[in-house]
């Protein structure tokens, strides 16, 4: 059985986000999403559970998914779980210093691999970050995260949950 690990944030799920997982679940057996529990950059924006229920939501039509949540170092939690692989997603050249060092770095320190795979182009400039920064203005992100999230973003920011049209 091969198991694969999807690490991130996920502060909130994107659309960029399940593309990769949906893509991971077809090479794999059983696929990780690991939810790190502390985040070094902001401040969360939803709590972990709430991550969770929304990445349970947008991935319930595949079987081998798993959600869990992970601290301290990625690679320990990789083989607490016998996960063999890493994958992520590559936006765009700006993502591929960081990715290929963060890679390197957890190949030095247990050996695991990262692979990584291409994001679709029509998510290449998809971030939680600029969801958030969207939602929190008003923005229509229908088409950027699933109707749930969508609808929590703009709950949480007592925004107008837009449906798009894009007027
Ligand atoms: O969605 P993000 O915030 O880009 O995810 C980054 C994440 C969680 C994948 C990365 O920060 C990570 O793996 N953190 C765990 C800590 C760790 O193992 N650090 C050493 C990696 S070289």
């Amino acid at each position: 059985m091969a198991t694969a690990l999807c690490p991130g944030s996920f502060d909130p799920v994107t659309y960029g986000h399940i593309d990769i997982i949906e893509r991971t679940a077809r090479h794999f057996d059983d696929v990780i999403v690991a939810v790190i529990r502390n985040p070094q950059k902001t401040k969360s924006l939803f709590t972990l559970e709430e991550r969770q229920t929304m990445l349970a939501e947008a991935t319930s039509h595949l079987d081998n998914i798993s959600i869990e949540f992970f601290k301290g170092l990625l690679v320990e939690f990789a083989h607490e779980h016998g996960a063999e692989a890493i994958v992520k997603g590559l936006r765009a050249v700006s993502d591929f210093d960081y990715e290929l060092q963060m890679a390197q770095m957890n190949q030095k320190l247990s050996g695991i691999d990262t692979f990584f795979i291409s994001t679709s182009p029509q998510y290449s400039f998809l971030s939680s970050s600029l969801v958030r920064d969207v939602a929190q203005f008003g923005g229509d992100v229908s088409g950027m995260v699933p109707p749930r999230v969508a609808a929590r973003l703009a709950k949480r920011f007592g925004t107008h949950h837009s449906t798009g049209g894009g007027t």
